[in-house]
Formats: C-alpha cells, sequence, structure tokens
C-alpha cells in the first residue's frame, strides 16, 4: 500500500513539474535556434540578487539573455570622473554566467541618466564650456574602453549609442556629446567599443523607429545605412518598442525589419513592453489583456520569421516593476507578461504557445528523438552526460521547476557536480547544438 501511495506521488510530481517545465520561455526559445529572449532587471533586483525568490525564478526559468535596467548607464558606471563602480554590474555578469545566460549592455553613451560631473558642463541644455571636443572625446573613449574590456566576453551585445535622434524631424538630438564632440560622437563610441571588444555585437538603440515610413525611422535607417557603408563597425539597430495596446502597424515593422536585412544588419527588440490605458484595463481587463497577448504574439512571430532578428528583450517582466506607471503619470501600466503577482498573463501564454509550435516544427524538420540515448555515469561526485548528438550544456531541475545547476560541454562530455544535491528527482534539460532539447528524469 505505502508503495502505491509514493508511487502516485511520484507521477503527481513528475506530472506538475513536466507542467511547470512547460511554462518555460527558454525551454523552447532554446529550441527555436538561436532565438535570444530576454528581459531587464530592475534595481530591486540587485537587492534580492540570486536569493531563489519569485523573482529570481522568473528570471532563470525564463529567459536566456538579461539585460540591467539602469546599472550598467553612464551615471552608475562612473559617478565621479575616472572612478567606476561594479558592484551590481559584476553581479549581473556573475549572474549570467551562472546560469548561462548571455547579456546586453545598455549603454555606452546618451543624453539622459549622465553623472552630475557630465552634466556640469551644459546650461540649460546648452554646452557652456566646461569640456573641449577633444576633453570630452577622451572622457568618452575612456568610459567605453574601461567597460568593454573588463566585460569583454561577458557581454555579448551592447547598445553602444542610445536614442540619438530627435522626434518628429529625425535630425541628431543635440545632447552634449553631440554638441560638443560632433555629429562624429558615433561613429566613434562604435570604433571604440570594437576595438575593446571585436566581438561584441555593437548596436544603435532608439525608440519611434520601428516602422517603415515614419520621418525618425527613415532618419534612423538612412543614418545607419550609411554609418555601414563607411565601416563602421555596427551590427544593427535596437527597436526599443515601448507600444500601446492595439495600435501597432505590424506591416510597417515587418517591412523595416525586412530593408535593414537587407542592409546586412540585424534588428533586435530591446525594450518591449505594450501598455494598457487604466481607464481601459479597468472597464475590461479581460479584453484588454485579450488584444496585449495578440500583440506581443504579433511581436514574437515577427521574430520568428525574420533571421535578422533573434533577440526579443521586454523591459522588465512583471507589472509590478514596470517603469510605465511612474513614465506615464499612472494614466497607463499592465505592460507586462507577468501581473504584480508574478502570475502569467495571456500575454505570457500566446508568447510560450509561439515558441512550443515553433520548437515543434524544427523538431520535425530536423528530428533527434526525444527517445534518443542520454547516458550517464557517475564517479566521485560528479555525474557526466553522453549522448549521441552534439551538446551545448545541461541544466538540472529539481522538481519544483528551479534550476540548480548549468554546465557546458568540455571533450564532448558534460559534467555535473553532484556535491551539493541531495538524494531526489531532479529533471535533467541536455541542450543539443541544433537548438532541441532531451529532458529525462534524474534520481540521486
Ligand atoms: C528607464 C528605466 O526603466 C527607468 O527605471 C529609469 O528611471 C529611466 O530609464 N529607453 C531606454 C531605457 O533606453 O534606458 C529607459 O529605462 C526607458 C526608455
Amino acid at each position: 500500500m505505502k508503495r502505491i501511495i509514493l508511487l502516485v506521488w511520484v507521477l503527481i510530481i513528475s506530472f506538475l513539474s513536466q507542467a511547470q517545465l512547460q511554462q518555460s520561455l527558454n525551454f523552447y526559445a532554446d529550441k527555436c535556434q538561436s532565438l535570444k529572449i530576454g528581459t531587464a532587471v530592475g534595481s530591486n533586483f540587485y537587492t534580492a540578487y540570486d536569493n531563489g525568490d519569485i523573482y529570481n525564478r522568473t528570471i532563470i526559468n525564463n529567459f536566456n539573455i538579461l539585460v540591467a535596467e539602469n546599472e550598467m548607464k553612464f551615471d552608475a558606471m562612473e559617478p565621479q570622473k575616472g572612478n567606476f563602480n561594479y558592484n551590481n554590474s559584476d553581479k549581473l555578469v556573475a549572474y549570467a554566467q551562472k546560469y548561462n545566460m548571455q547579456l546586453r549592455g545598455h549603454n555606452l553613451c546618451w543624453h539622459s541618466q549622465l553623472p552630475s560631473w557630465i552634466t556640469a558642463g551644459l546650461t540649460n541644455g546648452i554646452a557652456n564650456g566646461t569640456f573641449t571636443r577633444t576633453s570630452l572625446q577622451a572622457i568618452l573613449k575612456n568610459h567605453i574602453n574601461t567597460i568593454v574590456t573588463r566585460y569583454k566576453g561577458k557581454v555579448q551585445q551592447w547598445d553602444a549609442v542610445n536614442e540619438p535622434f530627435n522626434d518628429g524631424t529625425g535630425t541628431l538630438r543635440n545632447s552634449i556629446w553631440q554638441q560638443v564632440i560632433g555629429n562624429d560622437y558615433i561613429d566613434s563610441t562604435f570604433v571604440w567599443a570594437h576595438r575593446a571588444d571585436p566581438d561584441a555585437k555593437l548596436y544603435l538603440n532608439e525608440y519611434s523607429g520601428e516602422m517603415y515610413g515614419d520621418t525618425k525611422s527613415e532618419a534612423m535607417f538612412n543614418y545607419v545605412k550609411s554609418m555601414k557603408d563607411r565601416g563602421i563597425p555596427i551590427t544593427g539597430v535596437g527597436f526599443q518598442c515601448h507600444f500601446m495596446v492595439n495600435t501597432i502597424n505590424f506591416t510597417k515593422l515587418d517591412q523595416n525589419i525586412k530593408r535593414y536585412a537587407v542592409a546586412g544588419l540585424e534588428v533586435i527588440i530591446t525594450e518591449l513592453d505594450i501598455r494598457i490605458k487604466n481607464t481601459d484595463y479597468n472597464s475590461n481587463p479581460a479584453k484588454w489583456l485579450a488584444y496585449q497577448a495578440s500583440d506581443y504574439q504579433n511581436m514574437i512571430n515577427i521574430c520568428l520569421n525574420n533571421s535578422n532578428a533573434k533577440t526579443f528583450v521586454t523591459w522588465g517582466f512583471t507589472d509590478k516593476y514596470s517603469w510605465i506607471p511612474n513614465f506615464t503619470n499612472n494614466a497607463y501600466g499592465y505592460s507586462l507578461i507577468f501581473d504584480n503577482s508574478y502570475t502569467i498573463k495571456p500575454a505570457y501564454t500566446s508568447i510560450l504557445n509561439v515558441l512550443a509550435t515553433e520548437s515543434a516544427r524544427l523538431s520535425a524538420v530536423n528530428p533527434v528523438k526525444e527517445t534518443a540515448e542520454v547516458r550517464l555515469f557517475f564517479t566521485n561526485g560528479l555525474a557526466f552526460i553522453k549522448t549521441d548528438n552534439a551538446m551545448t550544456r545541461c541544466q538540472l531541475f529539481d522538481m519544483k521547476g528551479n534550476c540548480l545547476i548549468v554546465s557546458e560541454v568540455k571533450n564532448n562530455k558534460i559534467e555535473i557536480p553532484l556535491n551539493n544535491v541531495q538524494s531526489g528527482m531532479y529533471i535533467l534539460k541536455v541542450q543539443l547544438e541544433n537548438g532541441q532539447t532531451i529532458t529525462r528524469k534524474f534520481i540521486r
């Protein structure tokens, strides 16, 4: 009798854990060849850093690329001239490495969130002579070189220049960089960043540059294309995508992404959120959440359908910490894919469904059977994993769906240290080089 109860219990738990694992965006994104799905992590994260709470668990279970919402901006990184603060950025880098996630660096050069020792160079928005072209160039170069060098190989993508264009006209914004250095501050930022880490991908990140035909979007495309033509090391553009529900022109967005592809440039979604007007939401939450789910679904589909758009990052993941209410004087909110209490929203499910369908389609095209052999060997507190297929990494999950260990492939096999793993049942996810994942139960 005891045995039967135990068996039933194990079956229930394993069913629940499968259900939980399936509700994981990165589980499917990893199977959708090279798709990066990510989130900005907010300042609150650094106090609750890697403590296994729901904020951390939600990140680890769903994303494979992260970006700091504020902690790698100029004011955070170089609060005094030549005095760099790496406390939070180092934590984030270590966290991403531990959980095998990529990192976006945001950002190297922007007009906003500058330290006071830089903004001292402006009076009422006009350069006041504190800096010369040469002195400000040296400051910017040193800032970029120091940070990009420190995180060489650890930050895969940098927003090199953020928001350089004016709204409406699409002329260059008269930031302190533009006024004091001149328009070539943009080219220089890319060149200095590229010299510091030639493998890092470099983007020009903007808002309102998403839709084909809009004035700012046209100016941005022409500018970036001319940079590329002049040999400036630019990988592509970031579309911030701070959108309003039910207003997104997906045809124009798709058309825009495609012309960047023709120009040999990537387009990545860097700060997606889709806000809902509070009064609309309150009048009929289900209706507006459904519109939002459809918008998120179209957004992820656009990435899957364009080979130059393989990074999809939302600006936060829980409505609890979204910047939108504050930014809109509490007129808008509800913009992300988890609600205030970390419950998934219809938008989450719509993305998950798209990714699940796409990963199933890819496995059918390029099949490694889920029954493929995964061999396990144990010695000295280590589990060795081998398969007949090329592997990239393996994750060990507990039955609650928490990721405990991530190990990379070395010499065609993967080692998982078991010293700190208590006896019990676990789930192994072995990721193959072709993007597929094989999942196995594992009893320690
Ligand atoms: C926002 C952050 O979310 C806020 O916490 C902060 O107060 C202001 O900046 N475009 C960008 C981001 O490139 O850096 C901005 O982030 C949002 C708009």
